[in-house]
C-alpha cells in the first residue's frame, strides 16, 4: 500500500501518519483512537507528574493493543531556576489583567514539567513502545529507553541537528519545518536561523542521515501528506490538524479561533512559555512583546501566567489564552480522530495513484 516501509516497519504501525504528542490536548482517547486506526497515537506527558503519567499510560493501554507514543522534553532543559523572579514592568502588566479578570496577586513561579529523568523511568516501567523528545536529547537518555526496548524518535529542526540526533542513536527523526505549532524543537544556535520550512528542510535532512525521516509542520490534508512523501519522508506528524477531532483537550475558544484562522493569524514568540514556539496572535503576545524587559526563562515565563490564562479559557476571552497552531491551521476541521486518519490515508492513497497515473 505504501512504497516507503521504513517508518511503519520501525513503529509497526499500518499508516505512516503520526498524530503528534501534544502536551495538553492529548489524552488517552485520542492517543488510542489514532492508533487503532493503523496511526501512531501520541501523548505529550511533559507536563505530567509521575504519578498521573503512570494512570495515563495505564488507561491508554486499556484502550488499545497497538504500539503509541509517548512524548518528554530533553532532561537539560526542564531545569527549574527557583531563583528567576519577575521584572517589575512584567509584574505590572501581569498584574494589570489579573486585576481586570478579578484574580489576585501573579503567582510566583512553579516547575512545570518534568522531572524528565523520573518521566522516563514511568515510560519504561510501562514499557512504552515508543519514546519521542523534544528539545533534543542526550546519549545516555536514548541508550536507557533503547534497552528498555522502546523505539525513540527526536525533533530537529536544521541538518546539524539531524546528523548529531543520529549519532546519539535515535530510531528515527522527526523533521519539525518552521510552519509547525507548539514549541520550536531546536537546540542548536539561534533559533530564527532554524526556522527552516520544510519543503527545504526534509529533503536535505533525508539526505544527510540514515534513519528514516519523519516530516512536520504544517500538514493538514493528503496533499501535505503526499508532498512530504515526495520529499523523501519516510511519514508524517500532524498536530494542528488533530486539535480540531472532539477527543483531543482543547477550549472552546481556543478551537473557535482555529476556525477561523489563517497562517498569517500565528507567530513564533518566546513570551508564551520563554521558549520560542508558534500560535495564534492576540493581545497577550502583542503586549508582552512590547516590553523592554529580559522575560523569566523558560518554563518560568509561563507558569507566572497560569491562572490568567485557566480564568481565560474558562471565560472564553482568547485574549489572554496560549492557542498554539500551526501554519496550515487554514485548513483546520473538526472531525473525530479515527474518521481523521481514515480520510487522510484514503485521500493520500488516492492521490499517489492519480499522480502516478499521469
Ligand atoms: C498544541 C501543540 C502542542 C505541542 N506540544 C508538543 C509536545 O509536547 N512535544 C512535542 O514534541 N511537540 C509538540 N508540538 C509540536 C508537534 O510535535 C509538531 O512538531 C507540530 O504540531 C507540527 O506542526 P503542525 O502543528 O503544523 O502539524 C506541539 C504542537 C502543538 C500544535
Amino acid at each position: 500500500m505504501w512504497n516507503d516501509k521504513r517508518a511503519i516497519d520501525l513503529l509497526e504501525i499500518e499508516h505512516p501518519l503520526i498524530q503528534a504528542p501534544m502536551a495538553g490536548p492529548t489524552n488517552p482517547q485520542i492517543v488510542a483512537a489514532v492508533s487503532e486506526a493503523g496511526g501512531l497515537g501520541g501523548l505529550g506527558a511533559s507536563g505530567k507528574s509521575l504519578d498521573d503519567l503512570r494512570v495515563t499510560i495505564r488507561e491508554i493501554k486499556s484502550l488499545t493493543d497497538r504500539p503509541f507514543n509517548v512524548n518528554l522534553f530533553n532532561r537539560s532543559t526542564e531545569v527549574y531556576d527557583s531563583e528567576a523572579r519577575l521584572g517589575p514592568i512584567l509584574k505590572e502588566l501581569l498584574q494589570s489583567y489579573h486585576s481586570d479578570m478579578g484574580l489576585g496577586p501573579v503567582p510566583d513561579p512553579i516547575p512545570l514539567y518534568g522531572p524528565a529523568d523520573k518521566q522516563l523511568e514511568v515510560l519504561i516501567d510501562e514499557r512504552v513502545p515508543v519514546v519521542s523528545f523534544h528539545f533534543g536529547v542526550d546519549a545516555q537518555t536514548v541508550a536507557t529507553a533503547k534497552e528498555a526496548g522502546a523505539k525513540v524518535l527526536c525533533s530537529a529542526t536544521t541538518v546539524s541537528e539531524a546528523i548529531l540526533l543520529e549519532k546519539l542513536g535515535v530510531d528515527a527523526i522527526i523533521a519539525q519545518g518552521a510552519e509547525a505549532g507548539g514549541h520550536r524543537g531546536t537546540f542548536q544556535g539561534d533559533y530564527r536561523q532554524a526556522l527552516v520550512g520544510a519543503v527545504a528542510l526534509v529533503p536535505r535532512v533525508v539526505d544527510a542521515v540514515s534513519v528514516p525521516v519523519i516530516a512536520a509542520g504544517g500538514i493538514m490534508d493528503s496533499r501535505g501528506i503526499v508532498a512530504c512523501l515526495a520529499l523523501g519522508a519516510s511519514a508524517v506528524q500532524m498536530g494542528t490538524a488533530f486539535l480540531g477531532c472532539p477527543e483531543a483537550t482543547v477550549a472552546p475558544v481556543w478551537r473557535d479561533a482555529l476556525e477561523g484562522a489563517e497562517a498569517e493569524s500565528t507567530v513564533v514568540t518566546e513570551v508564551l512559555s520563554g521558549k520560542p514556539a508558534r500560535g495564534l496572535h492576540n493581545r497577550y503576545i502583542e503586549e508582552l512583546e512590547a516590553i523592554d524587559e529580559p522575560l523569566l526563562p523558560y518554563p518560568s515565563q509561563s507558569a507566572v501566567a497560569r491562572e490568567l490564562r485557566k480564568e481565560a479559557a474558562s471565560r472564553g476571552e482568547a485574549s489572554f489564552v496560549a492557542m498554539w497552531a500551526g501554519q496550515g491551521v487554514g485548513l483546520f476541521r473538526r472531525q473525530p480522530a479515527a474518521d481523521l486518519v481514515k480520510q487522510l490515508v484514503a485521500e493520500s492513497l488516492q492521490l499517489i495513484n492519480r499522480l502516478a497515473s499521469g
